[in-house]
């Protein structure tokens, strides 16, 4: 994607004039939640065409990812525009002469416009999905504090940026977001431009902390590390801690040394293995930030994964990696399979967290380990 800020910031102007959030918005109220973050794509499809025509051709190139005949989008979306958004690369002339993005959607996250990446759920995805987003990325953003002013933050795993411009819309003096995925690197540039922000937002291309100076120091520090792939390099985990999020685990250490006197944290972990809402990553975690001084509150959720559902997503990632072959991502499944059969520790499902983590003492909490939820519904009888 080209980084330009007069384009990016007339396809703003545009889009705000088209009220694209607010149709969006009104759209969703027909939809309901879904667990990936993104509408039903059919459903979706069938409520876009109840609109008007122009707005039609805007939400199939940009909601759904569809290729969309060249006289309907020349119809419907100005010239200087289209031409900006050509310059940019977010559409594209296919040789049939219809138009489509090559593979970014515009998503409205609470006052913000976002570039991010068509889902794989999508029939519309042509790619992988280098510009993540999903429903994790509305949980994390939601848990972000109410005001930073004054803050220097650093958002690990960036990803599209989501959390990054909403720290710097939230008044922090600085942020610096580390991604490993190039392209998402500058899809995050320009969403940063996209939303008026890019003064104070700076988006690295990073393999987890390894593009900070050593001398750079953090109010606060948002991580929204990847869940799948759930294994890092070529050995099957051999503690229930390890499987779930490798990126987050080996990050830690670092994270606290980069954190101020008085720095304050989130970290979001998915699908760990756990019994009666602790998770032994929570605990791993916990105990790790406790050692560098810190105290920490997690809020803990059961996800909806079980053994099955984490082995399959284990190795359809195992198999997707270039130097890996199908008989050792079979293998390394099957270690995590007995590791999970064979543990003496209790466990009773998979949970979702959010660790909030203060150097320090925490303002709510006694304990320097505090947990909160929301238990499973009790089924209440009904008297015959
Ligand atoms: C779950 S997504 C979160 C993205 C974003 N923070 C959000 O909430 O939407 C995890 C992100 O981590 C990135 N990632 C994966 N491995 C990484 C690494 N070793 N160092 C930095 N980023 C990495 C992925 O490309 C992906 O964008």
């Amino acid at each position: 994607m080209k980084i330009d800020q007069v384009l990016l910031t007339q396809i703003r102007n545009y889009l705000d004039e088209m009220m694209y959030a607010l149709v969006d918005l009104r759209m969703s109220f027909e939809l309901g939640p879904s667990p990936t973050g993104f509408p039903r794509f059919q459903q979706l499809q069938q409520i876009i065409h109840r609109l008007d025509p122009a707005h039609q051709v805007l939400f199939r190139l940009f909601r759904l990812g569809e290729a969309v005949d060249g006289t309907s989008v020349r119809n419907s979306i100005p010239e200087k525009v289209l031409e900006s958004m050509l310059a940019v690369g977010i559409l594209q002339k296919l040789g049939n002469g219809e138009l489509r993005t090559p593979s970014l959607l515009i998503v409205p996250v609470d006052g913000l416009l976002l570039f991010v990446g068509i889902p794989q759920s999508y029939p519309t995805a042509t790619q992988p999905c280098n510009t993540w987003f999903d429903l994790s990325s509305y949980v994390v953003a939601r848990a972000l504090p109410g005001s930073l002013a004054k803050q220097r933050v650093l958002d690990v795993c960036s990803g599209s940026g989501l959390q990054s411009l909403f720290c710097a819309a939230r008044g922090a003096t600085s942020v610096v977001g580390l991604e490993l995925n190039q392209e998402a690197v500058s899809t995050a540039q320009a969403n940063a431009i996209l939303n008026g922000l890019e003064q104070n937002v700076e988006f690295r291309q990073s393999d987890k902390l390894a593009a900070l100076r050593n001398d750079e120091i953090f109010d606060f520090i948002v991580c929204n590390t990847p869940y799948a792939p759930v294994i890092n390099g070529s050995r099957a985990p051999s503690t229930l801690e390890e499987i779930g999020n490798s990126v987050l685990l080996e990050i830690l250490p670092g994270l606290v040394s980069h954190l101020s006197q008085n720095g304050h944290g989130i970290l979001a972990s998915w699908r760990a293995i756990g019994s009666q809402t602790s998770t032994y990553q929570m605990e791993f975690v916990a105990a790790k930030l406790e050692n560098a001084g810190c105290s920490t509150f997690t809020f803990i959720d059961q996800a909806p994964d079980n053994a099955e559902s984490v082995l399959r997503i284990l190795q359809t990632d195992l198999e997707q990696r270039a130097r890996m072959q199908p008989f050792q991502a079979a293998e390394m499944t099957r270690g995590v399979k007995d590791l999970l059969q064979n543990s003496a520790h209790k466990m009773d499902g998979f949970y979702n967290q959010l660790i909030y983590f203060r150097k320090g003492k925490l303002a709510s909490a006694n304990a320097q380990r505090a947990v909160c939820g929301l238990a499973a519904p009790v089924r209440v009888g009904v008297a015959s």
